[in-house]
């Protein structure tokens, strides 16, 4: 059966419409089947609904505890059959080791700095005033932890003189575009996992899959 995957998205969802393409194109072999926002007025859930993928609205605002909004998650999660991969796409809540620990293995985020640097909010605009020669995204197995999970892979742009925030956010999202179809490949059908706390191939005789992708 073809694997399926729910995108969790707060925003735009450019990184949701990038996986669907990849799915369509045969270059991704999955579904995706649900994508859920925690903003009902998320302009992905307009691009996921005219392509006919189930969506779903869990607005945190409807929650006075993180736990019980992660409960309600979790519940849109697993209402139909439970996915194979659920991807974070520009999804801008924290999530509690409860759920993180629920869907462990199968839960992958995706942010817009080379990781460790940067984690949390305003990537580019840290990066533009730290100096840095180097940006990019990065792409993690989620734990609790902001932003800290086991790092997959990262995409690597360079940062020019008279970049502004939004230049060099359009550079990111274009490595995050190839990055993150690549990596769902990876981890649900060339056995891609997080195991004894490392990035592995469940083959052993594979070598160590970090991968670097430069725009
Ligand atoms: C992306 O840069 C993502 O990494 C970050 O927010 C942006 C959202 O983009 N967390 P989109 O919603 O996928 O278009």
């Amino acid at each position: 059966m073809t694997a399926q995957i729910t995108v969790l998205i707060s925003g735009r969802g450019s990184n949701m419409q990038a996986i669907h393409q990849a799915c369509n194109t045969g270059t991704l072999n999955a579904r995706v089947t649900h994508v859920i926002s925690n903003t009902g007025d998320a302009a992905g859930l307009d691009y996921a609904e005219q392509h006919g993928i189930r969506t779903s609205v869990v607005s945190h605002r409807d929650f006075a505890r993180r736990a019980d909004f992660d409960a309600a998650l979790v519940k849109a999660i697993e209402q139909h059959s439970p996915p194979d991969l659920i991807l974070l796409a520009g999804f801008m809540r924290r999530l509690t080791a409860t759920f993180t620990s629920r869907f462990n293995g199968i839960l992958i985020n995706i942010h817009p700095s080379l990781l460790p640097r940067h984690p949390g909010l305003n990537t580019h605009a840290n990066a533009l005033a730290c100096g840095d020669k180097w940006h990019g995204c990065s792409v993690h197995f989620v734990n609790e932890s902001l932003d800290g999970g086991p790092l997959i892979a990262r995409g690597i742009v360079p940062v020019f003189a008279g970049d502004t925030e939004s230049s060099l956010a359009d550079r990111v999202l274009s490595t995050e575009h190839r990055i993150l179809p690549r990596i769902a490949q990876l981890v649900l059908h060339e056995g891609l996992a997080c195991l004894d706390s490392h990035i592995k191939f469940k083959d052993s005789t594979l070598n160590h899959p970090f991968l670097y992708y430069y725009m």
